[in-house]
């Protein structure tokens, strides 16, 4: 199993609804799907699971000192999305506290992920209700899975703030950016036009924000690939697959993900599993 990704494709071969792929392993990240893991399983993790994992791992996110036994707490813009799914998940293992948004609908799935608060935001304002379950210390991470700017003039009071003891501060990273329009790319690809993303970010990196700015790409690294592989495959990591269709159904499987409204994801079968 593994993952790539070409910016510029150098040969006709990009994209994964292919029989053939030509891998630059250099490149990409590429790992043995353990035996007791499902292809459509295998097919579905690499994206979103690296994403998520790039999202809680350094430099992104910094845990401070700990205090007593209160546990550090996260926030997870779209929990029930693709990426989103995995950052719940990842952050229970790693000992979190998790809050995500969320529809309605979704609550049940999302805390059966492991998610131990729910903001519904259908029913009112996300900043309002984070404002409310924000532990003293702030939030030491809010990861963005569905994009906008709703809670940027706000992260200096969300986020725990950069002190002597923990000079990084806390951070929000993003998946998507300041777009919320599913119809044009989003992620690190918008820094590159987005003037208003790019200062932000430079900011950051240059420590004149009280807090942390990234809007990133997966890190392709095969180490973690196999190691979230290891955990699906003997159940410590859930992989939700919405559906799954045909290779001739590709187009079905593409309306069904352009409704966002698929429970995990969507595979097609380019050969039929044997
Ligand atoms: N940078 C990267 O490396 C990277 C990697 C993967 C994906 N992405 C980007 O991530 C974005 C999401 O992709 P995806 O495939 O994960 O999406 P998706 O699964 O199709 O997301 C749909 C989900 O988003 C939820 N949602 C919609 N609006 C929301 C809001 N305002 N607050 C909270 N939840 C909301 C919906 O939840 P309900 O059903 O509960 O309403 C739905 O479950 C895309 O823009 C994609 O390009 C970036």
């Amino acid at each position: 199993m593994g993952l790539t990704f070409e910016m510029e494709p150098k040969t006709p071969f990009g994209g994964s609804l292919s029989t053939l792929a030509v891998i630059d392993v250099a490149s990409s990240a590429i790992v043995r799907k353990p035996a007791a893991l499902g292809w459509e399983e295998a097919a579905g993790l690499p994206l979103v699971g690296l994403t998520a994992k790039t999202t809680l791992s350094e430099p992104l996110l910094r845990l401070p000192p700990s205090e007593g036994d209160s546990q550090q707490t996260i926030v997870v813009l779209g929990g029930s999305s693709g990426v989103g799914q995995y950052v719940v998940q990842l952050g229970k293992a790693a000992g979190l506290r998790v809050i995500a948004t969320c529809s309605a609908t979704s609550e049940h799935f999302v805390r059966s992920l492991g998610a131990d608060e729910v903001i519904d935001y259908t029913a009112g304002s996300v900043l309002e209700s984070l404002r409310v379950v924000k532990p003293a210390q702030g939030f030491v991470t809010i990861v963005d899975c569905v994009g906008g700017t709703e809670l940027l003039d706000d992260l200096p009071a969300l986020l725990t703030p950069k002190t002597d003891s923990f000079p990084h501060g806390g951070s929000y990273t993003t998946i998507v950016g300041d777009k919320t329009d599913r119809s044009t790319l989003g992620g690190a690809m918008l820094l590159d036009t987005d003037r208003t993303m790019r200062a932000r970010q430079d900011a950051s990196q240059a420590g004149s924000l009280p807090y942390r700015y990234a809007c990133i790409l997966l890190d392709m690294n095969a180490e973690w690939l196999a190691d979230l592989a290891a955990r699906a495959a003997d159940g410590r990591l859930k992989v939700p697959i919405d559906s799954t269709y045909a290779f001739e159904q590709a187009r079905e499987a593409y309306e069904r993900l352009g409704t966002a409204r698929a429970k995990g994801k969507v595979v097609v079968e380019v050969q039929a599993a044997t």
